[in-house]
């Protein structure tokens, strides 16, 4: 069974889609650490990641950049969402996870075009989302629990941005599958998110 979970950053999807992949026993692939391994060599090379011949030849990162915690850095997270328009870049990485996708067994996969693009005939698509200023509260508290004081106002800002660029782009824009179902957990904590994606799951997977 493929299961894609889409939405905006800080929405949640993370969480959600490895207690999915915990309980069903599937594999993982967070996709948006690939886009950030890429925002990140291009930093490393002194490109510019507007620039698509640059953010192109920054998709040959090494396989040990994913394992680097730089990578989870809102400055990277930024670098990514800028790569990530790139149409060159977005088919470079197809492959990888379209594979990922298709494995035996079946996997759960979580990005922004996870069920319009990468895997559109997954059986179930959940689109993961939460009001912005519920997600900048979520992305701050996190923040301060690492130690990194950041207005709350500046996150806020961050997110609206990254949200608009990932929802503007021509090519693959974060938008739910017409098929998906659309998890709003602005009001959820994480226990009763899972616990709704577990749900959804399961009703999905009897239909399906
Ligand atoms: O989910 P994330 O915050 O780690 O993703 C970082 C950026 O990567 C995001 O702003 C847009 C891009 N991305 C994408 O375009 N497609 C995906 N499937 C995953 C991420």
């Amino acid at each position: 069974m493929i299961i894609a979970v889409d939405g905006p950053t800080a929405s949640g999807k993370g969480t959600i889609a490895k207690a999915l992949a915990a309980h069903f026993g599937l594999p993982h692939l967070d996709t948006g650490l690939l886009y950030r391994a890429v925002g990140r060599q291009v930093q490393l090379n002194g490109g510019d990641p507007d620039d698509p011949d640059a953010a192109l030849a920054a998709c040959a990162f090494p396989d040990a950049l994913l394992d680097d915690d730089i990578l989870r850095s809102e400055e990277v997270g930024g670098f990514a969402s800028r790569v990530s328009v790139h149409p060159a870049v977005r088919h470079a990485l197809y492959e990888r996870q379209r594979a990922f996708a298709l494995q035996e067994g079946g996997a759960v996969l979580d990005g922004r075009d996870i069920g319009t693009v990468i895997a559109p005939e997954a059986p179930v698509k959940l689109f993961v989302t939460a009001s912005v200023s519920e997600r900048a509260r979520r992305r701050w508290l996190e923040m301060q629990g690492r130690g990194i004081d950041v207005p709350l106002a500046a996150i806020e800002r961050d997110i609206a941005a990254r949200d608009a660029r990932d929802m503007g782009r021509k090519d693959a824009p974060l938008k739910p599958a017409d098929d998906a179902l659309v998890l709003d957990t602005t009001h959820f904590g994480r226990e009763a998110a899972i616990e709704a994606a577990i749900e959804a799951v399961l009703a999905k997977a009897g239909r399906a």
